[in-house]
């Protein structure tokens, strides 16, 4: 085993206790769930890993933040806090916080899309490829081919396809390109970092085209420590230093604040310099979140969100969160199990198609593998794949996925070493009796964003 635990930069000074229920009671109780782990109730799993979004352990500081939030309707002092940590960071003239990722979304998109229109990104998050749709547009992934390949170790698996960015350009013609939009970390591809050249080469075909160029920033800080660790040229700069230029490359942002920036409930828009787009921004706001200084958040969540913005580029948190999912794959390949590889920034993607060779993708390999590792050590993870992509809008056709994976996504100063070994184990324990496992069909699903929701059933 090559890969050393690097210790928490940290101490626990609040705890939360969890329980593991029997094997039978899990049985039971993912059979009442409709074999959908977010009908689970949070009691009955052990290690909760759906997702690293809005799940992390906030700081000293930002409980005391949340004393302090200032509640006001209007012009609040920690909205103000917000946008002057926020300019500072991201080097954008204007900042609008909204209550989460895909408000941001809801905002921009309806501003730029429209019947007609496209979308472009390395890989559309899946409520980011809803807002496009729902916009009346249509998304388009461009991912470089390596990301496609779990077993390509390669450094920047998230970028652009650029040849192809440009190729889409002159098919859909430029006037059709609503919005070209760059996903980092690339979620859907494994947490993949986005090499800071990439960032430079799609903003130049946007501006030869004068089409905007948005990112998709949930992950920014994550992306830069990988840069930082992997670009040449970049191992001396600050990890504050190479998000203002990662973020020098685009127009605007949105972002889901219940990643890096560790809070629990937030998130922003980001405009570089366009006044207009801003002010229909703002108006949007006000109809769908709340008045511009507070977005649909209160004071305290401002308030959090503005320390968050610094303490998610503190270089020994960063070392240490993206040591510990090294930490996991180091174990996974140890034991020949087969992830998204090299590890990403906010979790494991395994990759379930090795795993169930003899399921097929319209029996959703990956949501199998979630379901056994609630039942084997009541973990619970999600399918990013098949099941989550779901049905063509224009045929209603089951969609094939590029991967079949299980997310294990790790929440951010939330479990110790022996939870991670847990996993490994647990993954290990199925791998043994792999080919004794079933897929899954539909019983219900609703017309978007089905795996949320839908109802299954074992294939027996
Ligand atoms: N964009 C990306 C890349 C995301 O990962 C998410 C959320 C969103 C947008 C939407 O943000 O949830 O705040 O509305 N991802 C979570 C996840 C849900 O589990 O990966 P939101």
């Amino acid at each position: 085993m090559g890969v050393k635990y690097i210790p928490e930069p940290f101490r626990i000074k609040m705890v939360e206790t969890i329980k593991m229920l029997s094997r039978e009671e899990r049985e039971q109780k993912i059979a009442e769930a409709k074999y959908n782990l977010f009908n689970l109730k949070s009691v009955d799993v052990y290690i909760d890993l759906l997702t690293d979004s809005g799940t992390n352990a906030m700081s000293e500081d930002q409980w005391a933040g949340v004393m302090r939030g200032d509640e006001a309707y209007a012009g609040g002092s920690s909205y103000l806090k917000l946008l002057e940590n926020a300019q500072d960071v991201f080097g954008y003239k204007y900042i609008q916080p909204v209550h989460q990722g895909r408000a941001a979304e809801k905002v921009l998109f309806g501003a730029l899309l429209s019947k007609g229109k496209y979308s472009i990104s390395n890989m559309h998050f899946d409520t980011t490829r809803a807002h496009v749709e729902l916009a009346g547009a249509r998304a388009l992934d461009c991912v470089v081919p390596e990301a496609l390949d779990p077993n390509k170790r390669v450094p920047f698996k998230g970028n652009m396809d650029v040849e192809k960015l440009e190729a889409l350009i002159k098919k859909y013609g430029p006037e059709n390109i609503g919005i070209v939009i760059m996903t980092i970390t690339n979620n859907s591809a494994g947490g993949q970092p986005v090499s800071l050249q990439n960032m430079k080469d799609t903003s130049g075909i946007c501006k030869k085209y004068g089409i905007k160029f948005a990112i998709d920033a949930a992950r920014y800080a994550e992306n830069a420590y990988f840069i930082k660790q992997r670009e040449k040229g970049c191992e001396n700069k600050s990890i504050k230093e190479i998000v203002k230029e990662v973020f020098s490359y685009a127009d605007m942002f949105t972002m889901s604040a219940k990643k890096d920036t560790i809070v629990n409930m937030g998130g922003l828009i980001g405009v570089k310099e366009d006044k207009e787009i801003f002010q229909e921004i703002k108006n949007r706001t006000i109809s769908f979140e709340g008045f511009v200084t507070y977005g649909g958040l209160s004071g305290r969540d401002l308030e959090a969100l503005a320390i968050g913005l610094y303490e998610g580029l503190d270089e020994d948190f960063l070392r240490y969160r993206i040591g510990q999912i090294e930490y996991l794959a180091g174990r996974l390949d140890d034991a020949g199990i087969t992830y998204q590889a090299p590890a990403g920034g906010h979790g494991i993607f395994v990759d379930a198609r090795a795993m169930f060779p003899h399921i097929p993708y319209y029996e959703f390999p990956a949501q199998a593998l979630a379901v056994e590792l609630y039942k084997e050590s009541g973990i619970r993870t999600c399918d990013i794949g098949s099941y989550m992509l779901g049905n063509d809008p224009d045929t209603g056709e089951q969609l094939k996925a590029d991967f079949e994976f299980t997310r294990l996504a790790i929440p951010r100063r939330v479990y110790t070493q022996a939870h991670i070994d847990l996993m490994a184990d647990a993954l290990i324990a199925i791998k043994e009796r792999a080919s004794g496992v079933k897929g899954y069909r539909i019983e219900w699903e609703p017309p978007v964003l089905r795996h949320f929701q839908a109802r299954l059933k074992p294939i027996e």
